[in-house]
C-alpha cells in the first residue's frame, strides 16, 4: 500500500498512542490496583476498586478514543488508495453465496468499532487488513502469530481436509495450506469482501485453496468429511447460541478422530486481568466477549459431542501453544490468548 506522508504521520501517531497505553498506562493501573487491599477474588469484585483508581479514567478513555482514532486514520489511508488492480489469476477458488443472509447480531454492531464492520464493501476488507496491523501494534505485520498457531497448536498429522472457520482475509488460512500442502484447505467466512481479498492474496502466493462464503454454524458440508477444524479470533465475536451451534457444526463435520483447535481468549483467574479483558470487550464493541469469558466452553464442547476439551495458554511472543492454562507474566497490556482443544471421538 502506498501511503502519503500525512497518512503515515497519522498512523504513526495512533500506533504510538496505543503503545503508550499498553506499556505505560496499563502497568501504572496495575501497580495502583496491586497496592489495594484486600485483593478482589473476581472481576465483578475488582470492578469498583479499579474504577476508583486515579489512572483508570485515562486508561479507559484512551483505550476507546485510541481505537476510534485508529479507524479514522486507517479509513483515510485506505480512501487515498487507487482502486486495486484486478485480482491475479491463480489456483485459489472463491465461492460466494448471494443468497446468504447475514445474521442481525453480526451486522448490528460495528465490531472492534470498525465503521461498517468487515463485511460492508471492498474497502471494509482493506480497512480491516491495515487496522489489524495497528491493533497488533506492529508485532504481527508478517503474521508470525498466525504461523505460530499453525506450527505449535495443531497436532502434526496427514490431514486430508481442513476447514478454517471465520477465516477473515485469509491470514489464518494461508499458513495451514503451507504447512499441509497435500490437504484440501477451505476458509469459511460471512464477509464477501474479506473472502475476495483472501482468495486474491492466496493466488498471489500460488496457494491452491478454497474460500467459501458460509456461516460456520451451518456450513452445508458433509458430515464426517473434515479432519481438522480451526478458527482464530472467531468465537468471542458470536453470541452464545451461535457458539453452541458452531461447536455442534464442527462436531458434525469432523470425521471420527478429527481435531478441533480454536484460538481465542479465556479467563486467566487473575481478577484484574480478567476485568481488563471484559472491559476491553465493552470499550471495543465486542459485545459477546463477556459471554465467552463467563461460559464453560469445554462443557459446551462435551454437549456438542466432542471429547478432551480444554483451554491451554498461547504465548504469541514466545513458544506459541503452552501446555497448561498458565500465562507468562508481563507488565504491559497483552491479550490472554488461549487455544481451545477438543477432538471427535474415534
Ligand atoms: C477477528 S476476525 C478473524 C479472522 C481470521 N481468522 C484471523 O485470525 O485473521 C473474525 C472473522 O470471523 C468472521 N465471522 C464471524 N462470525 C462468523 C460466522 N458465524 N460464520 C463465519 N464467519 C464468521 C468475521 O466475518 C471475521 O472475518
Amino acid at each position: 500500500m502506498a501511503i502519503t506522508l500525512e497518512a503515515r504521520g497519522k498512523l504513526d501517531f495512533v500506533l504510538m498512542l496505543r503503545r503508550r497505553w499498553a506499556d505505560v498506562l496499563y502497568p501504572a493501573l496495575r501497580a495502583e490496583y496491586d497496592a489495594t487491599s484486600p485483593q478482589a477474588a473476581t472481576p465483578r469484585e475488582a470492578r469498583p476498586v479499579v474504577h476508583a483508581l486515579p489512572t483508570y479514567p485515562w486508561f479507559a478513555w484512551l483505550e476507546r478514543a485510541g481505537q476510534k482514532a485508529l479507524w479514522r486514520a486507517v479509513q483515510d489511508s485506505v480512501a487515498d488508495q487507487p482502486p486495486p488492480p484486478p485480482a491475479p489469476p491463480g489456483p485459489a477458488t472463491l465461492m460466494l453465496d448471494p443468497n446468504l443472509l447475514l445474521p442481525d447480531w453480526y451486522t448490528d454492531w460495528d465490531i472492534h468499532i470498525q465503521p461498517g464492520g468487515v463485511w460492508r464493501n471492498d474497502a471494509s476488507a482493506a480497512t480491516y487488513e491495515l487496522g489489524a496491523k495497528l491493533v497488533m501494534m506492529g508485532v504481527n505485520d508478517d503474521y508470525t502469530f498466525h504461523r505460530a498457531f499453525t506450527e505449535t497448536a495443531i497436532p502434526k498429522r496427514d490431514y486430508r481436509r481442513i476447514v478454517d472457520m471465520g477465516c477473515g482475509f485469509g491470514k489464518s488460512t494461508w499458513p495451514l495450506k503451507r504447512a499441509y500442502p497435500q490437504a484440501e484447505v477451505i476458509g469459511l467466512d460471512l464477509a464477501a469482501p474479506c473472502l475476495r481479498m483472501a482468495a486474491s492474496r492466496a493466488n498471489a502466493q500460488g496457494l491452491a485453496m478454497e474460500f467459501r462464503q458460509a456461516d460456520c454454524a451451518a456450513t452445508g458440508m458433509e458430515s464426517g468429511s473434515v479432519d481438522l477444524v480451526t478458527s482464530t479470533m472467531l468465537i468471542h465475536e458470536m453470541p452464545r447460541p451461535h457458539l453452541v451451534a458452531t461447536l455442534k457444526e464442527a462436531a458434525r463435520i469432523l470425521a471420527p478422530g478429527g481435531v478441533l483447535r480454536f484460538l481465542d481468549f479465556t479467563r486467566t483467574g487473575d481478577a484484574f486481568r480478567d476485568l481488563a479483558m471484559l472491559e476491553h470487550g465493552e470499550r471495543n464493541n465486542e459485545p459477546f466477549m463477556p459471554g465467552l469469558m463467563a461460559a464453560d466452553v469445554p462443557a459446551l464442547c462435551a454437549e456438542a459431542g466432542l471429547t478432551d476439551a480444554r483451554f491451554v495458554a498461547f504465548d504469541e511472543r514466545g513458544a506459541g501453544r503452552l501446555d497448561a492454562a498458565v500465562w507468562p507474566r508481563r507488565a504491559e497490556w497483552h491479550f490472554p490468548w488461549a487455544v481451545l482443544e477438543a477432538s471427535k471421538p474415534a
